[in-house]
């Protein structure tokens, strides 16, 4: 962690945090701008979209998620510099997020961009999204709702559709890159690999 980071950790933390305790509907963490919708970002890593998209929608509220702290002071280090009041910020790992401290069908939109690929054959059972992980989103998720994902990982991308394939509770598929989704640091490595990006969008019917 850069001392930039662990400085914005320790100086600004409280305004972003959100305390887990008890069943919540996260519209209600957002109760001053009364938000028009409500969108979780699981693994925001740096930030880098986080902050650019939720400052360009301040009428909407972000939740960024991330396990890892050092992402996460980044993300305050930028959200600072815009002074945005629409985003709240929880360092827990998804899983216990979602199964804990969530009302059931309160979350409009889902932003899973680049999760982690685990590109080894033997890594592959690691990956977030396959279908146990997928009917937790459904249960959290409003019905019409939406989970936008990217990856750079086409073995990964394949396992994506054959994973949603099997939840019936979302329909849709691959779409063309959608030109809100800022570019990272992460994505620009895999292009300069020639890793090609799919983005996809699901609906909760
Ligand atoms: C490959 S990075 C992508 C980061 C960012 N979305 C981007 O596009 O640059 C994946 C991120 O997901 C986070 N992550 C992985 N598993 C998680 C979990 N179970 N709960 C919360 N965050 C998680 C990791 O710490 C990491 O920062």
């Amino acid at each position: 962690m850069t001392k930039a980071q662990s400085d914005a950790l320790a100086n600004h933390w409280n305004r972003f945090e959100i305390p887990l305790e008890g069943t919540m509907d996260p519209h209600s963490l957002f109760y001053a701008i009364k938000p028009k919708e409500v969108i979780f970002e699981i693994g925001s890593g740096m930030g880098e979209a986080t902050a650019q998209i939720a400052a360009a929608n301040p009428e909407n509220g972000y939740v960024a998620v991330e396990v890892h702290k050092p992402g996460i002071g980044a993300l305050i280090i930028r959200a600072e510099s815009l002074g945005l009041r629409n985003l709240k910020i929880i360092n827990e790992d998804i899983w216990d997020v979602l199964n804990e401290y969530i009302a059931d069908h309160t979350i409009d939109k889902f932003h899973i961009f680049f999760p982690d690929p685990w590109p080894k054959r033997s890594q592959s059972k690691r990956r977030l999204l396959q279908p146990p992980f997928i009917s937790l989103l459904a249960k959290k998720i409003k019905i019409g709702g939406e989970v936008c994902i990217a990856t750079d990982w086409l073995p990964y991308a394949k396992d994506i559709e054959k994973s949603f394939a099997q939840v019936l509770e979302f329909k849709g598929g691959v779409v063309p890159r959608p030109d809100w989704r800022p570019i990272t640091k992460f994505e620009e490595k895999g292009i300069s690999k020639e890793h090609v990006v799919t983005d996809f969008c699901y609906r909760r019917v």
